[in-house]
């Protein structure tokens, strides 16, 4: 089994490098099952449409995550409910529309996926206490009886608390990662118990920028000059950033992850 994972796809420029990579890596790598992260895909790099969700499938996407930025576009709380396959942070509070987690088959009808999809509480909007939240999903599904996989997308802003979560669900879940802060960490590994992690897979976006965003203007509003306008998505050559883990079909554990770095200004 090989599962690809990509990080938050940022605005017109991120579609551009997934819809040129995807379907090719798909083919070239004999993926098997792909998560991508969608919360930034809009043009102005804010939440997430129906037609692009469709084109992300499209293109080879079997399931979308997402963050902080999921009820961007008002559309969204309606195409939720009738598409299980976006999925939105388990732990928001209040009584949101959609579902946190899920279970979803393989293309090829093999194999069951559970993906999961939860949000830090440090430095992020306020949210349930996600350990509280990981805990009940993890008695929910549970590897090699609910599904023969399972991969965690961790969106949050500090690294402590995302490898506390890599290690909560070391060898019960076959990956774990983070995004949210659109750099990748060069921490890709296998945990102890047989988890692939790593602590952020970054962005799908162009890197020469800040995080995503139109540099300059970016750096105008740092300095607090008066002629900066609202945050829009830089539109260079974008860079697609994931991992892929090859895992063992018995157990449902990693076997391999490596980073996958694809066009752009970022180099392994
Ligand atoms: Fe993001
Ligand atoms: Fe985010």
């Amino acid at each position: 089994m090989r599962i690809l994972m990509l990080g938050d796809v940022m605005g017109v420029a991120g579609r551009k490098v997934v819809k040129k990579y995807l379907s090719k890596l798909i083919n070239e790598f004999q993926i098997d099952f792909t998560v991508l992260n969608g919360e930034n895909s809009a043009d102005d790099g804010r939440g997430i449409t129906k037609s692009i969700a469709e084109e992300f499938f499209f293109n080879g996407v079997d399931v979308i995550t997402s963050g902080n930025h999921i009820w961007d576009k008002k559309e969204t709380t309606e195409y939720i409910e009738v598409e299980n396959r976006l999925l939105r942070p388990a732990n928001l509070i209040d009584a949101s529309p959609g579902n946190g987690y899920g279970i979803f088959q393989t293309k090829n009808k093999k194999f069951k996926v559970g993906v999961i999809n939860l949000m830090g509480n440090v430095f992020m909007r306020k949210t349930e206490d996600v350990f509280e939240a990981a805990k009940k999903i993890k008695d929910k599904i549970i590897l090699k009886k609910d599904a023969d996989f399972i991969l965690v997308d961790f969106h949050g802003e500090i690294t402590s608390e995302k490898m506390a979560m890599g290690h909560f669900f070391d060898g019960v879940c076959t990956g774990v990662v983070g995004t949210h802060t659109h750099v990748p960490t060069a921490d890709t590994r296998i945990l102890d118990k047989g988890t692939g992690y790593q602590t952020d897979i970054g962005m799908c976006g162009d890197y020469n920028s800040v995080i995503g965003m139109n540099k300059e203007n970016s750096l105008k509003k740092f300095l607090k000059d008066k002629k900066a306008i609202g945050h829009f998505p830089a539109d260079g050559e974008a860079t697609l950033s994931g991992i892929m883990i090859d895992a063992d079909n018995e157990t449902g554990l990693a076997k391999k992850i490596s980073r996958i770095i694809k066009g752009g200004s970022l180099k392994i």
